[in-house]
This record gives C-alpha cells, sequence and structure tokens, in this order.
C-alpha cells in the first residue's frame, strides 16, 4: 500500500513538473520551459523574464530562501520587484509568487533578509518567528527630475516563512536627502555587541549602521573612500565572520561589487580581509583582491543563518556591461552555482576561496578517473558525441604551461591557457558562440592572475552548463565565471601541452551533470 502512495504521488511529482516545463510553452512560444536554446539546466533561472541581483539570502525552518531582483513584465530591467525561489538543498529550486512588489516608494532594490529570533523588531505574533527582508526603495520618478535622494531603506516582514510580506508602515527606516547612490542593505545579527549591523554602500564608500530592533538604526561608522577599487560606485556589500582554515584563528571578509572596472572590464566583486569590532571595520591588507576574475560573476551575497555554519555565496552570472542583450528570448540571466567560502592564509597573505557546495555532486555522474599524459608539445583530443553541455572536467597537475579548447563542429571554441612564465590564466572566448549582440562582450582575451597556492600539484575544475563556464583552480582560490553562447554544444575537449615536459593529468574525469529542472 505505501508502496502504491509512493508511486502515485511520484507520478503525479512528475505530471506536475512536466505541465509547470510546457505551461509557458503554450503562450505563443514552442520551446518548452528550461529546454530554450542556452536554458541553464543546473543553475538557477527565473522561468521567464528579467533577473539580476540575489537578494534576501537567509535560510530559515528547512529553506534555503533565493530572493532575487526581477522585472516580471520583461526580459530587460525595469521597475525591480523580490522574485522568489525555495531550496531544500541548494542544487533544486522550486519557484514561489513575487514576494514584493513595487510600492508608491519606490521599486525594490537590492537588500537582504534575516530571521528575528527574539522578535527584536515586535513583528512576530503568536510565537511566530518574523522573517524580515531589509532593501533600497529607489524612486525612478525622482531621478527623472534631477533629484539625488532617490533611495532610502525599507523594511518588510512575512510570518509564514516568506510566502507573504507585509512592508512596515513608517518606512523608510533610513531616510537620505543628499546622497544620489545609497542601497543594498546588508543585515545580520552581531552577537558579541548583540544588535542588528547592517553594511550599506554610499557611492564610494560602505557605511555600517547599528540596531536594536531593525526599525531604528543609527551610523556608526564608513569605509573604503581610500581603499579598494573605484572604477564604479560600490555596490552590494556583505560583511561576515570566517575562521582561517585549519586554525583558531577569526577574521572578517567584507565583499564590495562594483558596476564597472572589474578585472576584465565592466562589473567585478572585490574583497577585503581585516576586523570587525563590532562598530569599525579594519583591512588588513591595503591592496583588495577579486572574488572572482571573470567578467560575469557579479553583485554576489552569503546566506545569513546557513545551518551548518557554512558561508554560502551566490553570484548574478552577468555583467551590466551587456547583461540586457544576452540572446537569450524568455528569461535573461542565471544565478552562479551556490559556492562555499573559506579564508585560507599563506605566508601573510589572506586569500577567499569559493568553490561549490559539496551536494553538487548529487547530480554529477562521474566516469571513473583516468590519468592523461601528452609528451611534450604535443596536442590530445577527446570527442564526447553526447556533447559537452552540461558537464564537469576536473584533474590535477603540477604542470603550468597547457592549454584546453572546447569546441564544436561549427568551430565556435573557448579557451583556456594556463602560462607558468607569466602566472597567468587566459581565458578567450573571442570564438565561444554567439557575441555580437555587444560589441565588448567577446573581443577581448580574459586574464586571472594565480596565486602562490603554497603547494606543487593544483586541481582545476570546470563546470560547463548550456551558456556559462565556471572554473575553479586550486579548490576555487582562484576563479573565472564567464557566459558563453555556443550555437550547438561543444563536443570536444583539446588538450594541448605547451611545455618541454610531459604533461600529466591525474584523476581525469569528465562528469555529465543531470538537469535540476
Ligand atoms: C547591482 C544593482 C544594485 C541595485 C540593483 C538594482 O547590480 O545595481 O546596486 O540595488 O542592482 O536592480
Amino acid at each position: 500500500m505505501k508502496k502504491l502512495v509512493f508511486i502515485c504521488v511520484s507520478l503525479l511529482f512528475v505530471h506536475c513538473k512536466e505541465q509547470a516545463k510546457t505551461d509557458l510553452a503554450t503562450e505563443g512560444n514552442p520551446v518548452a520551459l528550461y529546454d530554450e536554446p542556452f536554458r541553464p539546466q543546473f543553475h538557477f533561472s527565473p522561468q521567464a523574464n528579467w533577473m539580476n541581483d540575489p537578494n534576501g539570502l537567509v535560510y530559515h525552518e528547512g529553506l534555503y530562501h533565493l530572493f532575487y531582483q526581477y522585472y516580471p513584465d520583461a526580459t530587460v530591467w525595469g521597475p525591480m520587484h523580490w522574485g522568489h525561489a525555495v531550496s531544500t538543498d541548494l542544487v533544486h529550486w522550486e519557484h514561489k509568487p513575487i514576494a514584493l512588489f513595487p510600492d508608491e516608494k519606490g521599486f525594490i532594490f537590492s537588500g537582504s533578509a534575516v530571521v528575528d529570533k527574539n522578535n527584536t523588531s515586535g513583528f512576530g505574533k503568536d510565537g511566530k518567528v518574523p522573517l524580515v527582508a531589509i532593501y533600497t526603495y529607489f524612486r525612478m520618478d525622482i531621478e527623472k527630475t534631477g533629484g539625488r535622494n532617490t533611495q532610502t531603506q525599507g523594511i518588510a516582514y512575512s510570518l509564514d516563512n516568506g510566502d507573504t510580506w507585509v512592508k512596515y508602515a513608517d518606512n523608510p527606516i533610513i531616510d537620505n536627502t543628499t546622497l544620489k547612490d545609497f542601497r543594498d542593505p546588508k543585515v545580520f545579527w552581531h552577537s558579541e555587541t548583540k544588535r542588528w549591523i547592517m553594511a550599506l554602500v554610499a557611492g564610494d564608500h560602505a557605511q555600517f549602521y547599528a540596531s536594536k530592533n531593525l526599525k531604528d538604526w543609527q551610523l556608526v561608522s564608513t569605509f573604503g573612500k581610500d581603499q579598494g577599487a573605484h572604477g564604479g560606485v560600490w555596490e552590494c556589500p556583505d560583511l561576515f565572520k570566517l575562521k582561517v582554515a585549519g586554525t583558531d584563528e577569526e577574521k572578517w571578509v567584507l565583499l564590495i561589487s562594483i558596476g564597472s572596472g572589474g578585472p576584465n572590464g565592466g562589473s567585478g566583486t572585490q574583497y577585503f580581509v581585516g576586523d570587525f569590532d563590532g562598530t569599525r571595520f579594519t583591512a588588513d591588507q591595503t591592496n583588495y583582491k577579486w572574488l572572482d576574475w571573470g567578467t560575469d560573476n557579479y553583485a554576489g551575497v552569503t546566506y545569513n543563518d546557513s545551518p551548518d555554519g557554512k558561508r554560502i555565496f551566490i553570484g548574478w552570472m552577468s555583467n551590466w556591461q551587456y547583461a540586457v542583450t544576452t540572446p537569450t528570448e524568455r528569461w535573461r540571466s542565471a544565478m552562479t552555482v551556490p559556492r562555499e567560502l573559506s579564508l585560507h592564509k599563506n605566508g601573510d597573505t589572506y586569500t577567499l576561496r569559493n568553490y561549490p557546495l559539496p551536494q553538487l555532486d548529487s547530480i554529477i555522474q562521474k566516469d571513473t578517473a583516468t590519468n592523461l599524459t601528452l609528451a611534450p608539445n604535443s596536442e590530445k583530443s577527446l570527442f564526447f558525441e553526447e556533447g559537452l553541455q552540461p558537464s564537469e572536467i576536473r584533474f590535477n597537475t603540477a604542470n603550468t604551461d597547457f592549454k584546453m579548447e572546447l569546441s564544436n563542429e561549427k568551430g565556435e571554441r573557448i579557451g583556456i591557457i594556463f602560462d607558468g612564465t607569466s602566472n597567468l590564466v587566459i581565458l578567450d572566448r573571442t570564438h565561444s558562440g554567439l557575441k555580437d549582440f555587444q560589441p565588448n562582450f567577446a573581443n577581448t582575451l580574459q586574464y586571472m592572475v594565480l596565486d602562490d597556492f603554497g603547494q606543487e600539484e593544483q586541481e582545476v575544475r570546470v563546470l560547463l552548463d548550456n551558456s556559462s563556464l565556471e572554473l575553479f583552480v586550486n579548490g576555487g582560490q582562484n576563479v573565472m565565471t564567464v557566459q558563453l553562447f555556443p550555437t550547438t554544444a561543444y563536443t570536444t575537449l583539446k588538450f594541448q601541452n605547451n611545455s618541454k615536459t610531459n604533461l600529466e593529468l591525474k584523476g581525469f574525469q569528465k562528469g555529465s551533470i543531470a538537469s535540476i529542472w
């Protein structure tokens, strides 16, 4: 009997999933949902229309929430809402109705969410713990008339784990009369001082506010006017504490995104490692570092209250240089895979690594590992009839002078060149597929400076989806995330040994990745 019920429920589930996949397909577009050209298979993307930054990342009562900047009426940016999805494993996602709609106080820009366990806000009722969203209101009408006071901060709460939201009647909780850029509040509970801390950005610097109740906020310090990269306005801050791997030392990490001036043009995310005493953040190193060297990982922030104590990051897999013109029809853009952040010390230098969560392995069907050896100055091509998108490629190597190239029968290709002499990885997407939608999408090579790894052999791991590639070197110490739009799947993986010694690729594996949709 139990078995029968299980089979019926499973069949119903499969039926509902297929139904959801085809619902939108009947609306004048013959291609089923999540089967469209370029549609990511193991990354989160909205069913339809425009998405940018991840917002309100928080874990509560068994669910990882992913809110996101969303415009439900077109595939380009517009009046912002908070879209919503949830996951129990950070691999599969369930779409939820829109959480926050624009109102007379403005569009709903980026922000965060917290679990107010002690009901400091007073929003809780009948023992129900409130989930509180803290976001930026943006007044487009004021901007159009030349006003500068377009951005203020507001809050809303939910008593049913994110399904329905009530906006606070006395919004805005932080007003603004002078600043043009004043946004993206990231709030967390600072247990040492028993108060909420908000990191906010104000053009060329970050501001920190403190509050006992999430409603009344006091500015306590600022950071960054004369530190870090300033090629664009500062956006989407995040501040959190991490243990240095293998030690008991604790450091604070500040993430700051910049809309232009990233390492390979356009958007990018820098980080600072230092200390936060509950009031002030001080950076240890004057030079900032890039969280990701590729062009397509922006506005990333981390989860509050993740149950296993991990610091989990999700970024928006696009770049403001061309985000609104990428060649997808029904939806636009996707998120990176959720990644764990960890802090490592090598000599005097702290490095923040970002690396896919282990549970991603549950959808990767791995081949048996083999060792590949290429003689000096030789090439080896591997052909995969079923296509390489989506897939994972990984191996370990001590060699730093080689090239990997993924290509299809049309000659579209993406190259990843390890150049040990200059200590660089050079990523070439100039012939990767469609690229003319924006002149600067693929007109130059992308560079990544390799850190000192403090060891001989590196792990190289590539995650390839239908329109993205994520490269992780040495467990995420150096990372590149890029979009690409090949018109047919890559099928050939070629290695080229550019050195005078054998190229040993140890434990080489090509795994297929199952669709999460
Ligand atoms: C970053 C950003 C944020 C802003 C949001 C608007 O991509 O510009 O600063 O809140 O997008 O959609």
